[in-house]
């Protein structure tokens, strides 16, 4: 046999047939390159190798007997897979031995008989429970965890959970105690799982080769959930029934920006199980609390089913027909009487052929720009500052590009609560030798394990990327020849950062000096460093010049489009905000970013939609308050949003709803902003309509319908064109497949997205401008996109933020998410998320709660210039002193009654990132439990 296999390839004999393998395989890989299958119950591809289990054994000649998993294949080496059978029968024999018989037939015919490698591979190789009664510890079962059950009898401490926990997930809840054949994986911490530091991602279950890690049937679910409220119990929520899924569909996770792929199980009309698919291209095999688990909303049984209509003050149910006919009428009163008196919300997180049909609803049918979506309340700044900078409105690099990074500069986000999937691999890459600059206020997950973590004050961002940028420039980590052929604007930012030494900078921010030139350091010294960032950057008075002024650190270095690196790259918050921009929903930009005062772009969309497009810009959504308080707006369509929970200054949101003579409202459940409209649709879930979603890398991707709607309830696709027909102006694309089509054919850059090419050949990065292009995952390449084909640098100084601390208001108010909630809250908190947090609290550092006589679960009233919420205390040393920092996924916290309405001088993106407030004890209960 030959041993000289040339390009760094080894040749190996496997059952007498030659098979090549790369170098750095193992014997497992040959074997499986020879086309054969064997048990490695203690491995999993995606996890570090511990070779304990002894069921991969293979035999080598002149060696012996070899475990593949961990065994290197090297030229020459000759293998006999099928020779060696008994031995891995005996290893398999001898792990069953130790164990129930239930481990063998517990899954049997259930809809989980394909998960237990254990039991598959022992009836693969004949292996069966020990004959007679075996004497067995009884080591019992955890049903502390709504999604984690932990049946210890079934554990064979492969430890794959534990690496799964640490490698995959990054949490290292896990670990394997006990001696011997008495070995039990369990909480680091001790105690129930429930109470552990597990974070719900499930990787644990999907990895374990047995079962022991299971999600809870419903036997289980009747008995872990017998205290929650009707609500509350979702029997789909959880896994397995007595029988296999019957159906599987793949489709686009709805909560966050990631774009989770994942695989949902489904019986009749119920989700059996939402698994990660391992395919995934972002996500790889992982998921998390949300995605992963959080589907039992669907069946709350606080669903809307019917619309309702507001009749002498009380929302009462109607039929489709009558809401309908209610809704057509007065909109085309309102049309007729002044276009502009109708203003539309629509939703980040509806299908970019929802948003693209109701951008023309607005537009065609109603006669005016004004429609916006939330990115007006989160990345805004980011749709304008890159633009500016490198011509296009999206992040510049894919999100695979973090692989080959060896320095990430991770700015005013926190990805482990936030896209939890993001923060997981940013972790793995940390791990694989990554340097980390984490800059946030507050000491989050991944701050804990950074190389330098800057906490600047909020509302100084602008402040440090200036003293970053200075320290690139004075100690020549910049790249002039990619500055010479690829940027303008140099000498002007130069003679500005004179002005940002590190000492100055650390006046302005309190990031000590030598931080900060820390910091630079390691960006400007990587060979490709990479940026992302979150809305700690953009949700401030100065969110687009922090957005200039941190993109100005990667075109310094010469570590974005042309020169390589890992560009600048916004973390997008919900499912489809990238989506709900790109498809035009938004009052200046038609769909494909299309300005609405170019001609010929209006021209395009005037002739495809039958129909005259408005030249002037239209509201954006606080204007279309302030016209709604003023008497100007006349209706108001609001999808898929719960603006009184989520909108800054939320006592001013309600008094324009109050005055606003007409507000539609569509939404799964009656939220705060439908109980105060006057005509709620009720309408479809992610998981029951087909689309498209782009996550926060310019990725489209396909969302299927896993199951169909609860009787009586429509996709907002379906209910904006039965307004349109009985309006008599028919929105034409009649499904989903149709909208893109037109979507792609009026919006040159996505000119090749169609629903049948993403289900052929998967997810698409625009820009993908023709059938033929193969999408674009990496910006700028060939140059930028720019006017000039040069990347902008702006020379913008530090301005003070719209809110600061007094006497009166001493803190500061700093506003986010939380892990095991999303947005408004309205799904995750109809799921068992709501037993893993069950309500908001302020986070107060251990100082300030001595200094305010509070403690933990203590109320406190916390005052703001613009409204008081109370609040029930956690201590926390993620906060700084004189910060504090609340969610606010619970309306009855009324977190955003607190906020500030200053917004982003470019954008308008309000500033909930600096909101100046005072804290006392408070004998009234807090709010912001369950029961909104
Ligand atoms: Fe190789 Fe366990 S899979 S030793």
């Amino acid at each position: 046999m030959s041993t000289d296999f040339p390009g760094g390839r080894q040749r190996l004999s496997v059952d007498g047939h030659p098979v090549d393998v790369t170098d750095g395989a193992t014997l497992l890989d040959a074997v499986r390159a020879a086309g054969l299958a064997i048990p490695t119950l203690c491995h999993d591809d995606r996890l570090s190798t511990v070779a304990s289990c002894r069921t991969c054994l293979v035999e080598v000649a002149g060696r012996g007997l070899a475990a593949a998993c961990s065994t290197p294949a090297q030229d020459g080496l000759v293998i006999a897979v099928e020779a060696s059978r008994p031995d891995r029968r005996a290893a398999l024999e001898a792990i069953v031995a130790g164990l129930p018989p239930k481990a063998l037939d517990a899954y049997q015919g259930g809809p989980e008989a394909d998960r237990s490698e254990l039991a598959r591979e022992c009836a693969e190789y004949g292996v069966h429970a020990p004959a007679g009664a075996v004497l067995l510890p009884v080591r019992g079962i955890d049903h502390s965890h709504p999604y984690v059950k932990l049946d210890r009898d079934l554990c064979i401490a492969c430890g794959r959970c534990v690496r799964a926990c640490a490698e995959i997930q990054g949490t290292f809840a896990l670990t394997l105690v006990g001696r011997g054949a008495g070995t039990v994986v369990a909480p680091g911490t001790g105690g129930p799982w429930a109470e552990s530091d597990c974070v719900s991602c499930g990787a644990c279950v999907d990895t374990c080769p047995t079962g022991a890690l299971s999600e809870p049937g419903l036997l289980d679910l009747q008995r872990t959930t017998s205290e929650q409220a009707p609500s509350e119990q979702a029997p789909s929520e959880q896994a397995p029934s007595e029988q296999a899924p019957s159906e599987q569909r793949t489709t686009t996770c709805g909560y966050c920006g990631v774009g989770c792929t994942l695989e949902v199980a489904t019986r009749g009309s119920s989700i059996m199980t939402v698994k990660p698919a391992m395919n995934g291209s972002l996500n790889r095999g992982h998921a998390c609390v949300k995605g992963r688990f959080a589907h039992g909303f669907l069946n709350s049984a606080e669903r809307l089913s019917t619309p309702l209509i507001r009749r002498n003050g009380t929302l009462t149910p109607a039929t489709w027909d009558e809401a309908i006919g209610f809704v057509a009428g007065r909109l085309t009163a309102v049309r007729d009487a002044d276009p502009d008196g109708f203003a539309l919300i629509s939703s980040a997180r509806a299908t970019n052929e929802e948003n693209y049909l109701a951008q023309k609803f607005a537009r065609a049918v109603m006669g005016t720009n004004n429609v916006d979506n939330c990115s007006r309340l989160c990345h805004a700044p980011s749709a304008t500052g890159l633009a500016a900078a490198f011509g296009l409105g999206g992040g510049t690099n894919p999100f695979d590009d973090l692989d080959a990074c060896d320095a990430i500069l991770l700015v005013g986000a926190n990805p482990t609560a936030a896209h939890p999937v993001v923060g997981s691999r940013i972790f793995q890459r940390v791990m694989g030798g990554a340097r980390l600059v984490v800059v946030d206020p507050r000491r989050t997950y991944l701050a804990r394990h950074a190389d330098v973590h800057l906490r600047p004050r909020p509302g100084t961002n602008v402040a440090v990327f200036n003293g970053l940028a200075h320290v690139l420039v004075r100690e020549g980590m910049t790249d002039s020849a990619f500055l010479a052929a690829h940027a303008t604007g140099y000498k002007e930012l130069r003679g500005l950062l004179e002005d940002y030494p590190p000492d100055r900078v650390a006046a302005i921010s309190g990031v000590p000096a030598e931080d900060l030139v820390q910091a630079a350091r390691l960006y400007g010294q990587a060979a490709a460093p990479a940026i992302f960032y979150g809305l700690g950057v953009t949700e401030h008075l100065h969110g687009t010049d922090g957005v200039r002024t941190l993109s100005n650190l990667a075109v310094l270095r010469g570590a974005v489009g042309p020169g390589g690196g890992g560009g600048v790259n916004p973390l997008r918050g919900q499912n489809n905000v990238q989506g709900a921009s790109d498809m035009g929903a938004l009052p200046d930009l038609l769909p494909g970013y299309q300005k609405v005062g170019d001609p010929a772009a209006r021209h395009r969309c005037a002739a495809a939609w039958q129909a005259e497009v408005p030249a002037r810009p239209g509201l954006r959504t606080p204007q279309m308050f302030a016209a709604a308080r003023s008497g100007a707006l006349q209706a108001l369509w609001i999808i898929g949003e719960d603006v009184l929970t989520t909108d800054p200054d939320s006592t001013a949101v309600r008094a324009a709803l109050e005055a606003c003579p007409l507000v539609i409202c569509n939404d799964l459940f009656l939220s705060d902003t439908a109980a105060a409209a006057d005509v709620v649709f009720p309408v479809a879930a992610w998981l029951e309509k087909e689309g498209t979603f782009v996550n926060f890398d310019r990725r489209f991707q396909r969302v299927r319908e896993a199951v169909v709607p609860p009787a009586g309830v429509r996709t907002d696709f379906a209910v904006l064109h039965a307004v349109a027909d009985r309006m008599g102006a028919g929105l034409g694309c009649e499904s989903p497949a149709d909208a893109m089509a037109e979507c792609a054919a009026v919006a040159p850059l996505f000119g090749g997205v169609t629903h049948s090419r993403l289900d052929r050949e998967g997810p698409l990065h625009w820009p993908c401008g023709s059938p033929d292009s193969p999408g674009t995952p990496r910006l700028y390449e060939d140059g930028f996109a720019t006017p000039d084909g040069l990347a902008h640098l702006a020379a913008r100084p530090y301005l003070p933020p719209g809110e600061e601390c007094d006497g009166e208001f001493p803190f500061l108010l700093i506003t986010g998410r939380r892990a095991e909630h999303y947005n408004s809250g309205s799904m995750t908190r109809r799921t068992a998320n709501l037993r893993l947090l069950g309500r908001e609290t302020v986070d107060v550092g251990p100082g300030d709660a001595a200094a305010l006589g509070v403690g933990d679960g203590d109320a406190v009233r916390v005052a703001s210039r613009h409204g008081e919420a109370v609040l029930q205390v956690k201590i926390s040393d993620d906060v700084e002193p004189g910060q504090v920092f609340a969610g606010f996924h619970f309306p009855g916290a009324a977190v955003n009654g607190l906020t500030s309405p200053v917004g982003d001088e470019a954008t308008g993106c309000p500033e909930y990132k600096v909101t100046a407030v005072r804290l006392a004890a408070s004998s009234r209960s807090a709010g912001g439990g369950p029961s909104r």
